[in-house]
């Protein structure tokens, strides 16, 4: 017996079962354990629906989606930026904020002043907004607190919201984010501290999944950034990396190097980044909230990806000062309206190509036997649709480990 069976489904599988969106229409979905146990024909089905599960749902012809992944965000932070956005608009650029001391480092200040129950009812109102359209797994980074106990802080608070909320959460260490004011001029110590005493300290811990770090001329520079994936793997800790966002520094095929599990932003990518990355089978994680609320004009380069058969992910990259955006539906009708990707591209971006951008592709991500039972349900009459309304929620339910958690 099945725990639950839900018939008349249209399903998205996004496996590559040689239709768009790996597309079952008429399909029937089945989980025991959490699990999902059938997805598939309802005509395949060995008995009938009530003879098989304890709980039977018609949902009459909507659509089933992988529940959303939401591979790269800093949503765990203190205080807001809106007065920044304000300067911006009045002709101050996101480089100069931070290089005279604002930007990220208004946010560690913030960051750092707040305990963990702060930091959490915080974030929770941008989790929940994820959640509301159909999220299921969120990755969160630190990187707003760049000394050792406020950067553990920030993962712990990461990891509770999980325990809070009705979704997987994934950790990432970002400690080379920003240069903190302390360690004004002498980058390298910061770095190592970084390598010393702060990723030690959180792996000990083990409150980080992956390793990331801002590869940039605002930031860290490519040897820098060896030394932290050097600390990483000898850690066993995966890497990811904030690549070619505002320049080309040669990131992302340093980050390829280390088995990297996804480059991301690549407004600045080249043909090499892009063929080393498809060596690494490193996921290219597009970013176009921060694309359009920095009004960059670098798109990044999707038709190399294309050819180099480099998975595309897409993701909020949720934070307060390059990416206010809690809504990921908006991010991938911005991922076809900004940088052309398919609807089909975008729906692969926030749910196989997500999960592997985060190790999880085993387990997360498509609708196959053994894999998570976690689904969203759309009132939608094709996948497309979630691509291209602006501020519409067609979300009808989610379920996360096989459980109705909406709807
Ligand atoms: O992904 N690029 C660096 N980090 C973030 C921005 C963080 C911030 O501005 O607070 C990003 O865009
Ligand atoms: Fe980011």
């Amino acid at each position: 017996m099945w725990d639950t069976l839900w018939t008349g489904a249209r399903l998205a599988t996004m496996t590559a079962n040689g239709q768009p969106y790996g597309a079952i229409e008429d399909g029937a979905l089945a989980v025991r354990d959490g699990v999902i146990a059938f997805a598939g024909l309802r005509s395949a089905l060995s008995g009938r629906p009530e003879m098989l599960a304890d709980a039977v749902h018609d949902l009459e012809g909507r659509w089933v989606t992988p529940g959303l992944i939401d591979c790269h965000t800093h949503l765990v932070y203190g205080g807001d930026r809106a007065a920044e956005f304000e300067m911006r608009l009045e002709g101050a650029t996101y480089s100069e904020l931070l290089q005279a001391g604002g930007g990220i480092l208004s946010t560690v200040r913030a960051t750092r002043q707040a305990d963990i129950d702060q930091l959490v009812s915080g974030a929770l109102r941008r989790v929940d907004a994820l959640l509301a359209e159909g999220v299921t797994t969120i990755e969160v980074k630190s990187g707003y607190g760049l000394d050792v106990e406020a950067e553990a802080r920030m993962l712990r608070a990461a990891r509770r919201l999980g325990d809070l909320r009705p979704a997987t959460i994934r950790t990432t260490f970002l400690g080379a984010h920003a240069l903190p004011p302390e360690f004004e001029g002498r980058a390298d110590d910061y770095i190592d501290l970084v390598c010393g005493d702060a990723l030690p300290a959180v792996a000990a811990e083990g409150l980080a999944d992956a390793v990331d770090a801002f590869c940039e001329n605002i930031a860290f520079d490519t040897v820098q950034t060896e030394r932290v994936f050097a600390k990483a793997r000898d850690l066993g800790l995966p890497v990811k990396l904030h690549a070619e966002q505002l320049s080309d520094m040669g990131g992302a095929a340093l980050a390829a190097r280390y088995g990297a599990l996804s480059c991301d932003h690549l407004e600045f990518l080249t043909d090499e980044g892009a063929a080393a990355m498809a060596a690494a089978g490193s996921v290219a994680v597009m970013l176009p909230g921060a694309f359009y609320f920095l009004r960059d004009t670098n798109v990044p380069p999707i038709d190399l990806l294309r050819r180099a058969r480099v998975p595309m992910a897409v993701s909020t990259d949720c934070n307060p000062g390059s990416s206010p955006a809690t809504s990921l539906l908006l991010m991938m009708n911005m991922a076809a309206t900004l940088f052309r990707m398919t609807p089909e591209e975008a729906l692969a971006g926030t749910t196989c190509e997500a999960a592997r951008a985060l190790g999880m592709a085993a387990t997360h991500g498509t609708l196959e036997t053994g894999k998570a039972a976690d689904l969203a349900i759309w009132d939608i009459e094709r996948p497309a649709e979630l691509c291209y309304r602006i501020g519409f929620n067609p979300l009808h339910a989610t379920v996360r480990a096989g459980e109705i958690v909406s709807g």
